[in-house]
C-alpha cells in the first residue's frame, strides 16, 4: 500500500484487517534514515522523481518522526495503538540504544503494555550495527538487538 505506518490504520480496518500479524522494524537513529532509504523508497514508488546532488536524493526527502527526538516516544504510541485497534499481535525490532532508549522515562515494554495484553522480549541477542558512515567516527556499534512480541489476548 506503500503508506505511513502511523496512519496507516483507519483504512487498514476498512479493508478488514483483523487478527493478523504485524512486523515492524522502525528507524532507531537521528540520522535521517532517506539519506539511505531514498533508493528503496524509489524503487517501491516507481515514480522517476528528479534525482539531485551526488546522494541523487529525491526532491521530496521523508524525514520520519522515529528519527527525531521529540516525537519518537509519540511515534511508538501511535505505532501500537494502530496495530491494536486492528486485533493483531505486533513483533517490533529495534536496538537497545535506540533514539528512544535516550528518553529515560520510557520504557518500550511498558509503552506497548498500554496497548496490548501480553509483551515478551522474545530476543536479546549481541549484534553489530553499521553506522552507515553518517556523522560518526566508528564504522560499526555493538548493540542488543530486542524484539518483542506484543499480543492483543493473555
Ligand atoms: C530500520 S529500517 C527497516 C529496514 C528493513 N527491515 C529492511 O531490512 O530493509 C526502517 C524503515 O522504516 C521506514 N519508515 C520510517 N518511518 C516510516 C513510517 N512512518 N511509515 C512507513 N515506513 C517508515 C524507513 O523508510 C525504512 O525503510
Amino acid at each position: 500500500m506503500r503508506r505511513d505506518a502511523l496512519r496507516i490504520w483507519p483504512e487498514l480496518r476498512r479493508r478488514g484487517f483483523r487478527n493478523g500479524v504485524v512486523y515492524a522494524d522502525p528507524p532507531y537513529s537521528k540520522d535521517h534514515y532517506s539519506r539511505y532509504y531514498h533508493v528503496l523508497d524509489t524503487l517501491v514508488r516507481y515514480d522517476y522523481p528528479q534525482a539531485i546532488g551526488k546522494g541523487r536524493y529525491r526532491p521530496d526527502r521523508f524525514v520520519t518522526p522515529f528519527s527525531l527526538m521529540t516525537k519518537v516516544a509519540s511515534s511508538f504510541d501511535r505505532l501500537a495503538r494502530g496495530v491494536a485497534s486492528t486485533g493483531s499481535a505486533l513483533i517490533l525490532s529495534y536496538p537497545s540504544n535506540g533514539l528512544l532508549a535516550q528518553h529515560e522515562d520510557v520504557d518500550l515494554a511498558a509503552l506497548l503494555r498500554r496497548h496490548f495484553r501480553t509483551v515478551t522480549l522474545a530476543i536479546q541477542k549481541p549484534s553489530v550495527h553499521s553506522t552507515l558512515g553518517a556523522r560518526h567516527g566508528e564504522h560499526t556499534r555493538e548493540v542488543e538487538e530486542l524484539i518483542y512480541v506484543a499480543h492483543p489476548a493473555t
